[in-house]
């Protein structure tokens, strides 16, 4: 190779990148609206980006990508938890947590903070990225029909999208509070306590450390039906 011709690469292959790359990125300037929701951006959606700063989560977690990879993606956190569970992970991580050999320390997020998070959560949950982080897809389209059309999902997909934030079910979901399997063959609760379980822990067993469910009263009743049947 002559020199002429290495520089002829270098400065054609260098243009056509740029070239490229700019395209690209007028090209998502001009989509930005569609795949970023912008007009869910509420106020409350940016103060808590500003408490996700605050706090330097993505030290441990992953946004979108970035962020460390020690703890669990949160792009998607808010279908696969729900509201309830994110407020009290976040203010109380190690009671929800406390049989869990990783540990998330507690920081002292106040519940304002904690609320802020969570329209934060429900709108990067929102953001059009092409079904990524893939494992979360099965959560979010439980989410999205446990209340609205549950006969068409199968009562393993109700139960994990409920539940699988903490609990396991046949190697799926996250074995933070216990495998579906065992927690059957162990309690002596009946249908209404089970139910009541997990509409108002509180009143069942205030030092469980589980957070009440964002579920109705029937997807409650459905997956205490199928808690008692593992049994
Ligand atoms: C020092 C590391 C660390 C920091 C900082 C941290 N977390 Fe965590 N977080 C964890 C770990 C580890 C877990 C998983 C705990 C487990 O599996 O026992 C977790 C779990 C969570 C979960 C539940 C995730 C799931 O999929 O079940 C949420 C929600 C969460 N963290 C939110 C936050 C928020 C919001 C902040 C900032 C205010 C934050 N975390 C800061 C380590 C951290
Ligand atoms: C944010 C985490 C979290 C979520 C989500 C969650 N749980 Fe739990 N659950 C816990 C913790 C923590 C415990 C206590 C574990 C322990 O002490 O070993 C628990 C325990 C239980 C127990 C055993 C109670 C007992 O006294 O032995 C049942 C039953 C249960 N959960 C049902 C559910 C159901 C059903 C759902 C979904 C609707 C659910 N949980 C969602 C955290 C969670």
């Amino acid at each position: 190779m002559t020199r002429r011709t290495a520089f002829l690469i270098f400065f054609f292959g260098t243009l056509s990148s740029a070239v490229i790359f700019l395209l690209l990125t007028i090209d998502f300037h001009r989509k930005k609206d569609i795949y970023t929701d912008t007009s869910a951006l509420t106020e409350q959606v940016v103060a808590g980006k500003n408490v996700w700063k605050k706090y330097n989560c993505n030290d441990c977690h992953t946004m979108l990508g970035f962020g460390g990879y020690y703890a669990p993606d949160m792009t998607k956190a808010f279908f696969r938890l729900g509201e309830n569970n994110i407020i009290a992970i976040v203010m109380h991580p190690e009671e929800v947590y406390k049989n869990s050999f990783r540990k998330m320390p507690n920081l002292g997020v106040t519940e304002k903070e904690a609320r802020d998070l969570v329209a934060f959560f429900k709108w990067t949950g929102n953001i059009e990225n092409r079904q990524w982080p893939p494992q979360d897809e099965k959560y979010v389209a439980a989410y999205r029909m446990r209340e609205s059309a549950a006969q068409v999902l199968t009562k393993t997909d109700i139960v994990l999208g409920a539940c699988g934030g903490c609990h396991a079910f046949e190697n799926q979901g996250r074995d933070v509070a216990g495998d579906f399997n065992d927690i059957a063959k162990e309690t002596t609760y009946d249908r209404d306590t089970l139910v009541k379980l997990m509409l108002d822990p509180d009143s069942v067993d205030p030092d469980l450390g589980m957070p009440a469910q964002n579920v109705s009263r029937e997807t409650a009743e459905l997956i205490a039906d199928f808690i008692l049947s593992l049994k």
